[in-house]
């Protein structure tokens, strides 16, 4: 799986262009394109990137990429990030590795976002592959919970004894849903629970999908972009 991974990750970062601002997603994925990005920074390349976690912004500086903040720059060219489905509309559902809050932020003032996945992760419907995660404050964390379950899920919180913190220092609950037939809809309930921080559909946010196979790296560019 690793090679597909590495597939999808070089062919992305061939749309990085010298002097690009560029956002650095998270996961196990993303870890082969940020590798990529230190390359071209070894080979001259002035770049600069925003890290969408605590454990990206690790890797990067080990590599040396400048590093800067999104209230800093006033644009990001590209963001190059993994996800865990993806539908045939180019939405998403992310967060496993549990980076969604800055994750999504970046991705919302991109002007591109390349999702880069292996085949596995490309679904009919999200929400039928993974459980969604959701963000919330540790604050009255059971009750945001029972608010969430009425939405149609089951949600577990994550770590359940041992409480995964992210990194804005919140909780998260996978949210079981059995396949998510109006992400649209849903977002806007969910964002509309008070301790929701954030949830991991991605709608309307990535631009190119790069698709790592056994046989071939595919690129689809939506349309609108
Ligand atoms: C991090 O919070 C996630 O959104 C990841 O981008 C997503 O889980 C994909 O991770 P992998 O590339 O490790 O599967």
């Amino acid at each position: 799986m690793s090679e597909l991974k590495i597939k999808a990750a070089k062919k992305a970062v061939e749309y990085v262009k010298d002097g690009m601002i560029l956002g650095l997603g998270t996961g196990s994925t993303t870890k082969f394109a940020v590798d990529e990005i230190g390359k071209l920074v070894a080979a001259g390349y002035d770049l600069v990137g925003i890290p969408t976690s605590i454990e990206t912004e690790k890797q990067a500086k080990s590599l040396n990429i400048p590093l800067t903040e999104l209230e800093c720059v006033d644009r990001i060219d590209l963001t190059i990030d993994g996800a865990d489905e993806v539908d045939p509309n180019f939405d998403l559902i992310k967060g496993l590795g549990g980076a969604l809050l800055r994750e999504k932020i970046v991705a919302y003032y991109s002007k591109k976002e390349i999702i880069i996945v292996d085949e596995s992760k490309i679904v009919n419907q999200l929400g039928t592959r993974v459980s969604l995660p959701v963000e919330v404050t540790k604050f009255s964390h059971k009750k945001t919970k029972e608010s969430i379950e009425k939405l149609g899920c089951s949600a577990q919180l994550r770590g359940s004894d041992s409480p995964f913190v992210t990194d804005n220092g919140n909780f998260i609950y996978d949210c079981k849903f059995s396949g998510i037939s109006d992400p649209h809809g849903l977002e806007l309930k969910l964002n509309s629970i008070p301790g929701v921080v954030e949830n991991g559909l991605f709608l309307d946010l990535a631009s190119h999908v790069v698709i790592g196979t056994e046989s071939e790296t595919r690129v689809l560019e939506k349309k609108a972009y």
